[in-house]
């Protein structure tokens, strides 16, 4: 690898101080305030050396401004002709990756042209629409989707001698691979809701789910209002379950979801680091730091 410096944002200083100890590149915090009218002030210290950039940044919460922020530090590399990999763990907008209705815009595309003409790579975590784990071309960018599935797996294993893993819908199927025992749940998707925001509802959750006396171990790329999760425990604990872990590699706990999963009968939420939160009990840095350790073996 070539020489490489470790840029990030306040936000994200916990993973990237990780990164730089693993990797023993420097490290420099890119200085973010606001204008009195909310504008963004950024300043990319450039007392930093003149080389290939990892620069960390989480996009969540505060996912627009966020990304306005990394358009402006993007900008900033650009200008100065720096090689950026940009290492964000959670990919927002990453729902919106198709078009359901005419003429909507698929935002996720929209992000990712952007970042392809801008960075040499994107390290994320578990992306949306991605659903598999390594290197992957997408609408043009060059992608590193890293897995948080098998350490929270681990963690049911070691937990459980005998865990039954769940997936609350088909989606998130590719999490659970090489688990001995899986059920997969099916989202029945209900009428599409346009509104003052416009998204898609779905109705009822399906499957039968044979797991009376067993630890169960319901698996998701995220958490957001909480829905899904909640109706997979449910189903879990209707089937006489003998404990239930709501287990994800991104929680954003959007209205109310963690008390929603715990009401639903949840004993436990588990997700990763990659959003922080009171549910933050995996790491994620170090999977972020043998990806990088193993890139720089190969060059
Ligand atoms: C959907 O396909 C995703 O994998 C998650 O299941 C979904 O985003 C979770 O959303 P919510 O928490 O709002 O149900």
């Amino acid at each position: 690898m070539p020489e490489t410096t470790i840029f990030y944002t306040t936000k994200a200083q916990d993973i990237a101080q990780s990164l730089s100890q693993s990797l023993g590149v420097e490290s420099f915090e890119i200085y973010i305030n606001q204008f009195p009218d909310s504008e963004w002030y950024v300043r990319v210290p450039e007392e930093a050396p003149d080389t290939d950039v990892i620069f960390v940044h989480r996009l969540f919460p505060n996912q627009n401004d966020s990304l306005l922020q990394m358009f402006f530090i993007l900008s900033e590399f650009s200008a100065r002709g720096q090689r950026v990999v940009l290492v964000v763990p959670y990919f927002p907008y990453a729902k919106m990756h198709k078009k359901v209705m005419s003429g909507e815009v698929v935002t996720a595309r929209s992000i990712t042209q952007w970042l392809s003409r801008t960075v040499e790579k994107i390290v994320t975590l578990d992306c949306h629409f991605i659903k598999r784990e390594g290197a992957v071309d997408m609408w043009g960018a060059h992608f590193f989707n890293l897995s948080a599935a098998e350490t929270l797996l681990n963690i049911a294993r070691d937990r459980s001698e005998d865990p039954c893993v769940v997936s609350p819908d088909e989606g998130a199927r590719y999490l659970a691979r090489g688990t001995t025992e899986h059920y997969t749940l099916k989202k029945v998707r209900g009428e599409y809701k346009y509104g003052g925001a416009g998204f898609q509802r779905y109705a009822r959750t399906e499957g039968r789910l044979d797991v009376e006396g067993r630890d169960v171990y319901v698996l998701d790329d995220m958490i957001s209002t909480g829905g899904t999760m909640a109706k997979a425990v449910s189903l879990a604990r209707e089937a006489g379950a003998n404990s239930v872990v709501a287990m994800a590699t991104h929680g954003l706990f959007v209205r109310g979801a963690d008390k929603k999963i715990i009401e639903s009968g949840a004993d436990e939420i588990i997700v990763t680091n990659s959003i922080i939160s009171p549910y933050s009990k995996v790491d994620i840095s170090p999977l972020i730091a043998s990806y990088f350790s193993e890139m720089k073996e190969k060059d």
